[in-house]
């Protein structure tokens, strides 16, 4: 892997590539660079099969306080419409494997959003969400309306991003915004936990359970039941799918080999 300016990326640990966002001296503020950064992992991590899984984390104070003020201040309406970030945005949101989250200190605007685009995020209790874009004169850019109301229900979607006041941890935890709390030191080492395990799973299946579990935001119940039943159906002709009924029956461990 390539070394980056803006992020940290760690070998393969057990199927578990780490992603850290390090820019401390802007609060990994997320300028188009540090997304670029991520989009091009990611494009490689998709067809690297010695990646299973992804670990996206910040520092111990920051996951990332959004996107750069800094550099908006520059994009005038046009630089705004042009803007490449929206692109990154959408690698980050087509990823097809799972993307875990460790969260500590602050996620706000576009860190928040983030958040948002990871599958399972595990918070230290230090830590707080946010959308204050408001104070600024704008609104989330990277998808937090839409899916703020999708998962955190429309009363406390519309409080977060109009009033900009953060919430807490254990309260993005009772909302659904993200699955876990431990305590700041545990959070990474949680996460990673996780990440390893799912790593372990039947890669196929992992993927259309992702894949599936992500269009219930977007379509009625019925077709979302419709893609369901056809990604249960193909696992059918899966070799992982043999492997782990017939492990069940000999009482071994399955081998899944990706088939
Ligand atoms: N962009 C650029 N720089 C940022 C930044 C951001 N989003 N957030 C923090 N920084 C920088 C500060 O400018 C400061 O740098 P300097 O020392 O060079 O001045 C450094 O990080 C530390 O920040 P503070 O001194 O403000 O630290 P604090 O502990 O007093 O406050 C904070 C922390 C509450 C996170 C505060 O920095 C803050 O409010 N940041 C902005 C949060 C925000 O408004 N995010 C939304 C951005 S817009 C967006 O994200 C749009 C979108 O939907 C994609």
């Amino acid at each position: 892997m390539q070394t980056y300016e803006d992020i940290l990326v760690d070998s393969v640990q057990d199927g578990v590539l780490t992603i850290r966002l390090n820019r401390p001296e802007a609060y990994n503020a997320l300028r188009t660079q540090l997304l670029s950064e991520i989009a091009d992992v990611l494009a490689q991590a998709k067809d690297d099969e010695t990646v299973k899984t992804v670990l996206i984390t910040g520092n111990d104070k920051v996951f990332a306080a959004g996107a750069d003020i800094k550099e908006m201040a520059s994009l005038d309406a046009v630089g705004v419409m042009n803007d490449p970030r929206p692109a990154h945005w959408r690698a980050i949101a087509q990823f097809p494997k799972p993307i875990v989250a460790a969260v500590n200190g602050f996620a706000l605007g576009g860190g928040c959003e983030l958040v948002m685009h990871c599958d399972i995020v595990i918070a230290g209790d230090n830590a707080q969400f946010g959308q204050p874009e408001i104070n600024l004169g704008i609104i989330p850019g990277a998808g937090g309306t839409q899916r703020l109301i999708r998962t955190i229900g429309k009363s406390m979607a519309m409080q977060l991003v109009l009033s900009g006041e953060f919430i807490s941890a254990e309260q993005a935890r009772d909302f659904g915004l993200i699955s876990e709390v431990t305590i700041p030191e545990r959070s990474f080492e949680r996460a990673m936990e996780l990440a390893k395990k799912i790593a372990t799973k039947p890669p196929i299946a992992v993927r259309l359970a992702k894949e599936s579990l992500l269009k219930a935001y977007e379509t009625t119940l019925d077709s979302g039941l419709n893609i369901e039943r056809k990604a249960f159906t193909m696992l059918a002709a899966t070799q992982d799918r043999n492997e782990g009924i017939a492990a069940f029956m000999e009482k071994r461990k399955p081998e899944f080999k990706g088939k």
